[in-house]
């Protein structure tokens, strides 16, 4: 018999006011029979790398973005590495990315041996074409747009750039599963891109996971080889490769998981819903756009990041009411860490690091849950 969800960290159940950031033990206990069926199938069967399971998941991602070809690797981190080199990116080039990302978007061009060169994001928190633009030197050889909080950047004009300087565009893609921007889906825009199934995305498996998606027939061959210790089909060794390949039971998992991802992805934007009904009238809070806003943008919700005055006593106040929130990136951008030694000054990205702030949202959440953390957020501004 599983007992009733518990919020990680706490002796609180599930469904009282106190609402936790994230509840790791859900992932698994809102379907752990399903789940462990699935464990003991692929488990019995010895089925443990690169297995039937992992080539189904694969085929079904591809089909699910719309693209050519998917490769189940170890996470996105490496993925990026991966798709990076099997695009041709290597020592010598600078590669362009917005510094509101995830330290695994500068460490995976670093990894490809190549220059990673920061830029501001715009008023979106997303990057922002027109300083991509700027920063084309004769070097640059990419752009590696991040697809943050499950919502797709300005492709159109990254495209265009990309055109106008002959540079290959490669997504980081692990926060926006099933985002589309103008019709096309998150992974479908670059000559590769990479996603994540972190068991907090979207998309999650049990541990680690990732994959790399491409329309393009010669990225897939490197990437396979890539993601194998350089290996061919036959066994011949093309190249230097890593072994990061996804686990075939994470595949198992994820292919049943992906089969209810768009009613998973319904459920995080009628919760991001209710956050802009509830909080939009508040002057002191600037709200990420609504699920039904625009009609260029799907937005899957990885995050719900608002900016906020007064974010670090609002964070405080939320605290003591045992809610969670989080600062992105642990409170900075990735050239703010001193020891990464960029020697560069974003003046938007680092003012808005002092309002960035990610409330809950994911589906241990219930309506009620959402509704305790606005109702939190209304009586700090209305207290003063
Ligand atoms: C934007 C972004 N890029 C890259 C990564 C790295 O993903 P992984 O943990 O699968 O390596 C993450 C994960 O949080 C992310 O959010």
């Amino acid at each position: 018999m599983i007992a009733a969800p518990m919020i990680a960290g706490s002796v609180i159940p599930a469904g009282a006011r106190s609402v936790p950031f994230f509840d790791y033990p859900h992932l698994f206990l809102s379907e752990a029979q399903q789940l462990t069926a699935i464990f003991q199938d692929v488990a019995a069967r010895g089925a443990f790398i690169m297995q039937e399971d992992l080539a189904r998941f694969e085929r079904r991602l591809a089909a699910y973005i719309g693209v050519k070809h998917a490769v189940g690797v170890g996470n996105a981190t490496d993925g990026l590495v991966i798709a990076l080199r099997a695009v041709g990116v290597g020592p010598g080039d600078e590669v362009i990315f917005s510094s509101h990302t995830m330290v695994a978007t500068a460490a995976a061009i670093h990894f490809a041996g190549a220059t990673p060169v920061p830029v501001e994001c715009g008023a979106d928190h997303l990057i922002d074409p027109e300083a991509v633009e700027r920063a084309v030197s004769t070097r640059t050889r990419a752009i590696l747009p991040t697809q943050l909080n499950g919502r797709m950047a300005d492709m159109r004009a990254l495209e265009a750039i990309a055109a106008r300087f002959g540079l290959v565009i490669v997504e980081d893609a692990a926060q926006a599963l099933g985002a589309r921007f103008a019709g096309k889906s998150a992974g479908s825009f670059g000559a590769a891109a990479a996603f994540s199934f972190f068991p907090a995305k979207t998309l999650g498996c049990l541990g680690d996971g990732g994959a790399v998606v491409t329309n393009s027939d010669f990225v897939h061959q490197g990437v396979l080889e890539l993601h194998d210790h350089g290996r061919r089909a036959d066994g011949e060794i093309m190249s230097w490769g890593l072994n990061s390949r996804l686990d075939n039971l994470q595949a198992a998992i994820l292919e049943f998981r992906l089969a209810s991802y768009s009613a998973a992805i319904d459920r995080r934007r009628a919760l991001a819903r209710i956050y802009g009904e509830r909080l939009g009238r508040l002057e002191q809070l600037l709200l990420p756009p609504g699920p039904f806003d625009d009609a260029e943008h799907f937005d899957v919700f990885q995050n719900y990041e608002i900016e906020a005055d007064r974010r670090d006593d609002l964070r405080a106040f939320l605290q003591s009411h045992q809610i969670g929130s989080a600062l992105p990136w642990g409170g900075k951008a990735v050239h703010q860490w001193p020891r990464l030694n960029f020697q560069v000054s974003l003046p938007f990205t680092e003012k808005l690091f002092e309002r960035v702030l990610l409330l809950p949202l994911n589906l241990s959440l219930s309506n009620d849950h959402v509704h305790a953390v606005c109702d939190a957020i209304e009586t700090f501004y209305q207290l003063g």
